[in-house]
């Protein structure tokens, strides 16, 4: 066996001054499935993101909410994990570009550039708004276009005719900030050299030796290629902003900061190196190893900072390089009609999971439409509810639900022998390994669904051929039942794994019901044989409901509206106790919880666990014995409580929670408790008793 791979992964740090858009959420489904991929091939994967805290624009957004700008970023980072969460994203760590880890490398990384030669100052002018008493970005700065002549447009660019320019061409201009009437002043500005021949010669070996996509590594050549003038179009790179700048300083430069885009992706490296301080790992070895991988999964309207800047900023200061930058185009919805909220046009987000819908419908549609090129894709609702509704329930989920009940009713849920045509079929299935395999690699997500796909038509082929229904009708067909169903649970269970990186809750769904352990890719091979046991089928996926997407499309109302524009974000709304409500369920969902009152009638310390108890629970269950049959259980909620406290209590119990395997024994089951989302800044653990009068065995409803 080859050794694991290394590899380190980030998604593209999304500005902290609004909620994730449903382009966010596509580019983490995206890289989450090529992260679970490379992990089910057994690679060691670290996959980060943060939030983009600085720059002008939040600072100005946080002044204009009255909050300073690091309440205002820490406002909006804890609104995060509920999407990151509710979508499945596996991120290994969430950080943000305000950090100690940031700063640290952000100061680094210039040093190091400057003593390469390749940091330079110039004094430039620029609009200054003498009342707000600060330089303004091209944004903030309006006025009549010097070319249609249309009043209040940006100082970059006009919205009306399309004309670029620079902001002082721009007719009675006026800050967009104060209404001031700006004033052009002089200022030292920090550069760093891209035109240096040092990095030109690098840039056009890294950008053009064919690691990039064709269409970026053509777009990026003629930025590198040579103006009039003999100079990279690209130019210097102005990487300094005077103070007042939410940013970090620049070393030995009083009121100088680094231009938000420097500290950016440095954010990146941040966001890993906070990762490894907390699992006790060294940041310097793991960058050291020659074997790393590092892959940026970015939109196309950043490719030339991480394309161009980033590499060159690495290469230069002596650091690791990224071995490529993965481009995404964007996502539009309902046939590219502009997003609007309060048109209800878009696709937001966390009203999709607060309608109950389910996060993988929207992962296996996006999976399905995704490739490794650079472009647009469309979210289409009718398109969204037949490809869930036909291919994912239709082709796939069904094949369990066709067979499981025959295996469970009529073999006691044990597997079968399988004879030739069975087997020539998962034959069939197991050889797409290499091919599934491969695409998954290579970001063709598209291609690897229609493939399964294209597998499930086979073996809904052969039920159709074998009619299972009618083979339990008839008289000595047993064996031959037994066989069908058999071929269809193991043809389910090749497909789940190759589903697995799209499909990570269904795949674990599909686990407890074969009882198995968690799948890799090469498990496609290790078939579940005569005799495997397998348990009772649980439905497992609903199909979609016009109506919900009537719901997610239909105008939102005006107490909604509002909840992910910048600045008003009101996280408390959305997160009662520190957390959002969870997807919507429907009352047979909660039927499958089965609770019950328990006595604790021992509970000791867990030597060698500071945070477990153990506790011995009597929930009314008699053994075969005859005996009381007693539950053994551990509860992390050692901080809480001395056993002394819990020991003849009457509590709740989750009776029908799989058991699980812990280093200090199985523990069956688990005892409910509350706590706060935010367990750092909000401890504690309050387990839960019930009013007097309750015995154990008494279900909770
Ligand atoms: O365009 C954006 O949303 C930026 N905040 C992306 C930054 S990516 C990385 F460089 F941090
Ligand atoms: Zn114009």
């Amino acid at each position: 066996m080859t050794a694991p791979r290394q590899i380190f992964v980030t998604t593209a740090l999304p500005y902290a001054n609004g909620t994730f858009h449903i382009g966010h959420i596509m580019e983490y489904i995206q890289a989450d499935i090529w992260v679970r991929y490379q992990r089910m091939q057994g690679h060691m994967v670290n996959f980060v993101g943060a939030d983009d805290a600085h720059g002008a624009p939040i600072m100005i957004a946080a002044e204009k909410s009255g909050k300073t700008p690091e309440q205002f970023v820490a406002d909006i980072a804890a609104g995060r994990k509920q999407y990151l969460e509710g979508f499945f994203i596996s991120h290994d760590n969430w950080h943000s570009t305000h950090s100690p880890e940031n700063t640290e490398l952000a100061q680094s990384i210039y040093k190091d550039l400057k003593t390469n030669g390749l940091i330079e100052t110039r004094t430039i002018e620029q609009f200054f708004d003498p009342q707000k008493g600060m330089f303004l970005p091209d944004r903030f700065i309006k006025g009549e276009c010097p070319n249609c002549h249309a009043k209040d447009q940006y100082g970059d660019n006009c919205e009306v005719c399309s004309a670029v320019y620079a902001p002082t061409e721009l007719i009675d201009p006026y800050s967009a900030l104060s209404g001031a009437k700006p004033e052009l002043k002089t200022s030292e500005h920090f550069f760093f050299k891209l035109s240096d021949p040092r990095c030109v010669d690098f840039l056009e070996q890294w950008t053009q030796d064919g690691r990039l996509q064709t269409d970026v590594a053509n777009k990026v050549r003629e930025w590198i290629a040579p103006g009039e003038d003999g100079k990279p179009k690209m130019g210097d790179w102005d990487i300094s902003r005077d103070a007042p700048y939410f940013g970090i300083e620049i070393p030995d430069a009083p009121g100088k900061y680094f231009y938000v885009w420097l500290d950016a992706p440095i954010g990146y490296l941040a966001s890993l190196k906070n990762l490894l301080q907390k699992r006790g790992e060294s940041y310097d070895a793991y960058m050291a190893q020659p074997e790393l991988e590092q892959y940026h999964f970015i939109g196309k309207d950043i490719i030339t900072f991480h394309t161009l800047f980033w590499p060159a900023m690495l290469k230069f200061s002596g650091r690791k390089v990224p071995d490529n930058v993965f481009v995404h185009g964007f996502l539009t919805v309902n046939n590219g009609e502009k997003m609007s909220k309060s048109r209800g046009t878009g696709l937001d987000p966390l009203k999709y999971l607060e309608l109950g819908m389910n996060p993988e419908w929207l992962r296996y549609y996006l999976a399905a439409k995704l490739s490794a090129r650079n472009e647009d894709l469309d979210f289409n609702a009718e398109d969204f509810m037949l490809r869930v509704n036909s291919d994912l329930i239709g082709k796939y989920v069904n094949i369990a639900s066709r067979a499981a009940g025959f295996i469970n009713k009529r073999f006691g849920g044990k597997l079968g022998e399988i004879s030739a045509d069975g087997d020539a079929l998962l034959s069939h299935l197991r050889d797409a390994l290499p091919s599934v395999s491969s695409l998954y690699a290579e970001r063709e997500f598209g291609k690897a669904v229609r493939e399964i796909m294209a597998l499930a038509d086979r073996v809904n082929a052969y039920v159709d051929q074998n009619k299972p229904w009618e083979l339990a009708k008839k008289e000595g067909m047993e064996a031959r039942l037994h066989d069908v169903c058999t071929v269809c649970i193991e043809a389910f269970r090749i497909l789940t794994i190759y589903l697995k990186p799209v499909l990570p809750k269904l795949a674990a769904d599909v686990a407890l019901f074969l009882m198995l352990p968690p799948e890799n890719f090469s498990d496609v091979l290790k078939p579940l044989g005569v005799g495997a046991q397998i348990g009772e089928y649980q439905h497992l996926m609903q199909r979609v409901d016009v109506k919900q997407l009537d719901a997610l499309f239909a105008p939102n109302t005006e107490a909604e509206k509002g909840t992910g524009t910048p600045g008003s974000a009101k996280p408390s709304a959305h997160a009662p106790g520190g957390e959002p409500l969870a997807p919507t369920i429907t009352i047979d969902d909660f039927a499958k919880i089965d609770l019950r009152i328990a006595k604790i009638v021992a509970c000791d310390k867990v030597e060698g666990a500071t945070k477990l108890l153990r506790l011995t629970l009597d929930a009314g269950e008699i053994g075969e014995d005859g005996q009381p049959k007693l539950r053994n259980v551990f509860s992390g909620i050692a901080s809480a409580y001395q056993p002394e406290q819990l020991a003849g209590k009457l509590t709740v119990l989750v009776a029908n929670l799989a058991p699980r395997k812990m280093k200090f024994g199985v523990s069956e089951g688990m005892v409910l408790a509350a706590s706060h989302g935010d367990e750092k800044n909000n401890p504690g653990i309050y387990v839960l008793e019930p009013w007097p009068g309750a015995q154990p065995g008494m279900r909770v409803r």
